[in-house]
């Protein structure tokens, strides 16, 4: 079932989405050459903190994994597509690029949210591949309109990342969110028609996070049992937003 949220839930998750807007920014500014991906985490530990809020990923059992995540971002670098852990060891250095993920609860309702930041200057090619995964996420942000149906989302992405010649993971999907980080609908970056089609209604919040190799699709994980990487060694990108469907159409919770 797919929970539709009052206005005065889409209110509160407006809450924790901006605040996790505001520690991406912040660890968006602070990414340079030399800062390692524990001072990010560091970072975002204190402002969550006293904001109030708790760190969603900290201690989130994932299946797959086995275990719980032990950390309040993650942060995946070059290869790395999702689930990265931050570690003082991992120091960013130019020409790299690092998805920044983190999701927050406040007030009982969470907020997700993920960008990719380069290091310095980059190559032409990955700055293409950081340019389409974002026009990605923003096309499907445009498709989470009442009436629509869930394929119009992840058909978007899919559809605008393969004709710019990457490719989509298959192994890691958006969901919905509301009082639990992961609830119902699994929103893949693909149409699978094996699938159910839902028909978008007034209320749903969609986590939408396009995960975009440059190269080949296929991901594997690492004996760490968390850090998916490409297997062939392409870089990854990653974005992802919060987006309710209302009565105006989309609106993007994780910013302002
Ligand atoms: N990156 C995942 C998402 O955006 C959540 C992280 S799983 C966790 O949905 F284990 F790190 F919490
Ligand atoms: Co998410």
């Amino acid at each position: 079932m797919i929970i539709r949220k009052t206005a005065a839930e889409l209110e509160k998750m407006r809450r924790s989405g901006l605040l996790v807007f505001t520690v991406l920014k912040k660890l968006g500014d602070m990414v340079e050459e030399g800062v390692s991906t524990y001072d990010l985490e560091v970072a975002a530990d204190r402002m969550i903190a006293d904001a109030g809020a708790r760190p969603a990923f900290k201690g989130y059992f994932v299946p797959a994994a086995g275990e719980r995540y032990k950390y309040v971002l993650c942060t995946s670098v070059n290869s790395e597509i999702v689930h990265g852990m931050p570690s003082p060891k991992r120091i960013l250095k130019k020409g790299d690029i690092v998805s920044i993920d983190t999701g927050v609860q406040l007030d009982g309702y969470f907020g997700d949210s993920a960008i990719t930041v380069g290091v310095g200057e980059l190559s032409e090619e990955t700055k293409r591949l950081l340019q389409v995964t974002r026009d990605s996420l923003e096309l499907a942000i445009q498709q989470a309109r009442s009436g629509n149906r869930l394929f119009d989302v992840c058909g978007t992405v899919e559809r605008h990342v393969v004709s710019n010649g990457f490719s989509v993971v298959r192994e890691y999907v958006g969901h919905g969110i509301g009082t639990q980080l992961h609830e119902e609908p699994q929103i893949p970056n693909y149409v699978d028609r094996k699938n159910e089609n839902p028909r978008l209604k007034e209320g749903m919040v969609l986590a939408i996070e396009p995960m975009v190799n440059a190269g080949k699709a296929d991901a594997k994980v690492l004996g760490d049992k968390w850090t998916a990487v490409t297997k062939d060694g392409s870089n990854s990108a990653h974005f992802e937003h919060c987006v309710a469907v209302t009565s105006n159409g989309p609106w993007v919770l994780t910013r302002p």
